[in-house]
């Protein structure tokens, strides 16, 4: 042997094992009775579970609809033909999708015939496009309310001052119309405040996420007349973050509220945390982060509201100013975060990722 094969060789082996920790592509690896032999740290960051989780798991329990079936693994294994899916949707168990291109194909490990999957996530490029279309979407709209409700603020002040005067001139019978002109102006001020979206800087403080969701489990609990099912599912492991507890709690306030208003009493609301790695906040890979989810099986977000569901003035209720979300929107991203939604009738999910200290989003 060449002193140029030796090399070769040496190089070779030593990339081989290098690189599937650094790949971006997730790779499966089945024994022959279709369970889980290895996992890349991509894979672990897909199926979001770490190898000693997925380790000897036959790999149709992995996911709640199987997208491939086992009879085509069995084939690959006797007969050796690779195969590749493209456009294929995963759902977990806890009902996430992701649409990915999945290539199947045999090797041997230790003599014995094994298969490796690769999964490329095909919906994060497009995803990460329309955010941050819908981003700079969100931030016009905000500014151009903004604007409008500033220059509606002054004048008004002056109106409900004037009508003041005018009340100490008038006749008890007269007041009548001053109050009216008043209590308009009132209602006008608390909208245009509203408009206006939240004038403090958060006050941030070290703090742990499970005090304030507990919170709102509590006051939502105690205020829960059409009796819908509260659930709890924490992580109570999740290390202490940054973030203003009254504006974080404001935040999940809301969106309880949004779902308590389409909800009955056979719904269900779960509060879900979990500690999440290698998210996307603002085009940035955010290494970890918190998640906070709140779940609800009720009948979904009207289709033609979804794609503007965060921008000022968008409802789906008769009775809606539209600024709940807007304003969920601003405070998640004063903490550097992201506030995100999916929703199909039956399932609706509002995420709210916060990175941990020292990772900012910008
Ligand atoms: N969990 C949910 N299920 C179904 N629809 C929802 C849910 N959450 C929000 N929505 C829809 O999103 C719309 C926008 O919510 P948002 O909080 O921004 O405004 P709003 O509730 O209409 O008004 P406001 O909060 O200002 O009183 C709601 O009107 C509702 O149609
Ligand atoms: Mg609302």
């Amino acid at each position: 042997m060449t002193e140029n094969t030796i090399n070769l060789k040496q190089l070779k082996l030593h990339y081989q094992q290098a690189l599937p920790n650094q790949m971006v592509t997730a790779v499966v690896v089945l024994d022959h009775e279709l369970t889980i032999c290895y996992v890349n740290p991509a894979a672990e960051a897909l199926l979001v579970k770490s190898l000693s989780k997925l380790y000897r798991r036959p790999i149709d329990q992995v996911f709640y609809n199987t997208p491939i079936k086992n009879e085509r693994l069995r084939q690959l294994l006797t007969t050796g033909q690779e195969f590749s899916d493209s456009d294929v949707t995963i759902e977990f168990f806890d009902h996430q999708r992701i649409t990915v291109e999945i290539t199947a194909s045999s090797v041997t490990f230790d003599q014995c015939p094994h298969i490796l999957l690769e999964f490329k996530q095909i919906d994060q490029q497009k995803q990460i496009s329309v955010e941050a279309f819908q981003q700079q979407q969100w931030e016009s709209a905000r500014d151009l309310i903004r604007g409008l409700a500033h220059e509606i603020k002054n004048p008004l002040g002056g109106l409900r001052g004037a009508a003041q005067l005018l009340d100490l001139e008038l006749t008890q019978a007269q007041k009548e119309y001053t109050a009216m002109i008043i209590e308009q102006a009132d209602r006008l001020t608390n909208l245009v405040d509203r408009l206006l979206g939240p004038n403090q800087l958060p006050v941030m403080k070290q703090q742990n996420i499970h005090v304030v969701i507990e919170k709102v489990f509590q006051l939502t609990q105690f205020d829960n007349p059409k009796n819908i099912t509260l659930a709890r599912d924490y992580d109570p492991s999740i290390p202490d973050l940054t973030f203003d507890q009254d504006k974080l709690q404001q935040t999940v306030i809301n969106i309880i509220h949004n779902a308590i208003q389409v909800l009955d009493g056979d719904n269900t609301i779960t509060l879900r945390t979990r500690a999440a790695s290698n998210k996307t906040i603002n085009g940035k890979r955010i290494k970890l982060c918190a998640q906070i989810s709140i779940i609800d099986n009720g009948p979904g977000i009207p289709e033609h509201i979804q794609s503007t569901l965060f921008y000022p003035m968008v409802s789906g209720r008769p009775s809606g100013t539209g600024l709940g979300l807007s304003i969920c929107q601003t405070i998640i991203h004063q903490h550097n975060g992201k506030l995100s939604c999916v929703s199909r009738p039956g399932y609706t999910e509002f995420t709210i990722l916060l990175p941990f200290n020292s990772e900012k989003s910008q």
